[in-house]
């Protein structure tokens, strides 16, 4: 009946003018999930991975399970800007990048999304120079870049930063001693570092590296390249620097924050849901919290199933990297506790802007008091429907989780944000049975949403 009654509000809208990006998501909520969802392939392991297609003179890479997102589009527009011959099939990319034409990196793709600076490490290590615009600070915070710059002047780069991009130049090009920060070990100065490396003179060692599943994946390509990486997946990786790399296959691993939002959406609509093709392995301490909580959660090698349909209790986390708490997850747990029988205590240590989505949620009802990098969860017995701007990709989640459990119609605006991250999001909420639509918006209404998404709410 809800389907019939979404689809009849959803046609009343007129879909003139449609324009790109004015899209939003309207669920109507207070749907227990239920079923089985695929995870798709991990935004975060593919875009290092397309990034280190770059260092092969020869040969095509071939990845495997890459998602259709908009940060892959990006780069593998950023790639091919530099030279590279990219195609495109399904959840398949080939990467011919013999022959690279340029070591300026565009503004627009870097502006787009932060991981394209990852393009710097290739273009050091192949052409010895390389100009790429700082990637700036973003909605989470001021995201520095200071310890890929350092690891780079180490192996021997002369950098300035001038009109708001690294220009680089290394006539020497040799292996290094990087040590990087212990409390916010980097994925995105690690896996830089790590193809750096690669084809530098003599050995890299890389303490207090991250250690999430992304830098494995990575791992193994590189070597699957002919490099010679190891220690991927521990806090010490020692690589030792060769003449040249070539194309390869790749299997990019699944992804495990989309496997936690699915996880958390779930846990929030009380539903019963098995997530499949995600090891346990790739999400500790969430799974742990939640069971906590009273959830339950069972696993197989290559699946998660939540059962939820009993009422569960406040439970505390800090975000810290791998393997502790990802500050991804931190907006949809979040969001779960918000409908606890008790009070939460949710600390952020990763980004001082990761908690911009909760006045958001304070319009759906959540009683939530942030001080500083924490944040007091006091648990609410329901929330409610409105509409709601996402701020980022993991508050667009963490909005769609809160909506999908709220009783009535809520509208999600600024989608963008949601399709960096999420391949078929809503097709594969409406296989769990939720009540989930995409709208293309008419231009002067997606102002109004617009709009109303800047009212700020006090509680
Ligand atoms: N940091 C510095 N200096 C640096 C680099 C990082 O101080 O040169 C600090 C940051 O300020 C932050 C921490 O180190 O406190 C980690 O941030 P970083 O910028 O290195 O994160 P990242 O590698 O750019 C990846 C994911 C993020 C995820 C973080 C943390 C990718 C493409 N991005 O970012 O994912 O939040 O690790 O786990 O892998 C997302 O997918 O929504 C997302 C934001």
């Amino acid at each position: 009946m809800k389907s019939v009654q979404l689809k009849q509000e959803l046609s009343e809208v007129s879909v003139s003018n449609v324009i790109e990006n004015q899209d939003q998501i309207v669920i109507l909520g207070g749907v227990p999930l239920h079923g089985e969802v695929q995870v798709s392939g991990s935004k975060n392991s593919s875009l290092p991975i397309l990034a280190a297609s770059l260092l092969a003179t020869r040969g095509q890479s071939v990845l495997h399970n890459v998602p259709s997102i908009s940060d892959v589009d990006v780069m593998c527009k950023m790639i091919s800007s530099l030279g590279a011959k990219v195609t495109r099939e399904d959840h398949t990319v080939i990467i011919d990048a013999s022959h690279l034409n340029t070591s300026v990196a565009p503004e627009k793709y870097v502006r787009q999304m932060r991981a394209s600076f990852y393009v710097a490490a290739p273009l050091l290590a192949r052409l010895h120079c390389a100009e790429v615009p700082l990637p700036g600070g973003c909605v989470l915070g001021t995201r520095p870049i200071d310890y890929h710059i350092n690891a780079f002047r180490k192996m021997g780069a002369v950098i300035i930063v001038e009109r708001g991009a690294m220009l680089a130049k290394a006539d020497r090009w040799e292996g290094a001693k990087v040590l990087l920060d212990h409390k916010n070990s980097s994925v995105g100065a690690t896996v830089n570092i790590m193809m750096a490396a690669c084809l530098a003179k003599g050995i890299t060692t890389i303490e207090n590296a991250a250690r999430e599943p992304e830098v494995i994946n990575l791992g193994d390509f590189l070597n699957k390249m002919g490099g010679r990486v190891s220690g991927a997946g521990t806090s010490t990786i020692t690589i030792e620097g060769v003449a040249e790399l070539h194309g390869t296959e790749q299997e990019i691993y699944n992804d495990r924050i989309e496997a936690g939002t699915f996880v958390a959406a779930a846990v929030a609509t009380r539903g019963n849901v098995r997530v499949c093709g995600l090891s346990p392995s790739h999400l500790p301490v969430f799974l742990e919290k939640y069971q906590e909580a009273g959830v339950s959660i069972s696993t197989g090698d290559n699946w998660i199933q939540v059962q939820a349909n009993s009422p569960y209790s406040g439970v505390d986390i800090s975000t810290s990297p791998f393997p502790g708490f990802a500050t991804d997850l931190q907006p949809l747990f979040l969001t779960t506790m918000c409908l606890a029988q008790s009070k939460s205590v949710i600390q952020e240590t990763i980004y001082d802007g990761r908690f911009n989505y909760v006045p958001e949620l304070l319009r759906m009802g959540a009683d939530v008091d942030i001080t500083d990098n924490t944040a007091i969860v006091h648990a609410v017995p329901k929330l409610g429907a409105a509409q709601v701007k996402s701020s980022d990709l993991r508050a667009g989640a963490a909005l769609v989780i809160a909506s999908l459990a709220a009783e009535g119609r809520s509208e999600i605006s600024n989608v963008k944000y949601i399709d960096r991250g999420y391949e078929n999001l809503t097709a594969k909420l409406q296989n769990l049975g939720a009540q989930v639509a995409r709208q293309h918006l008419p231009i002067s209404d997606a102002e109004d949403v617009q709009q109303a998404g800047r009212i700020t709410s006090h509680k």
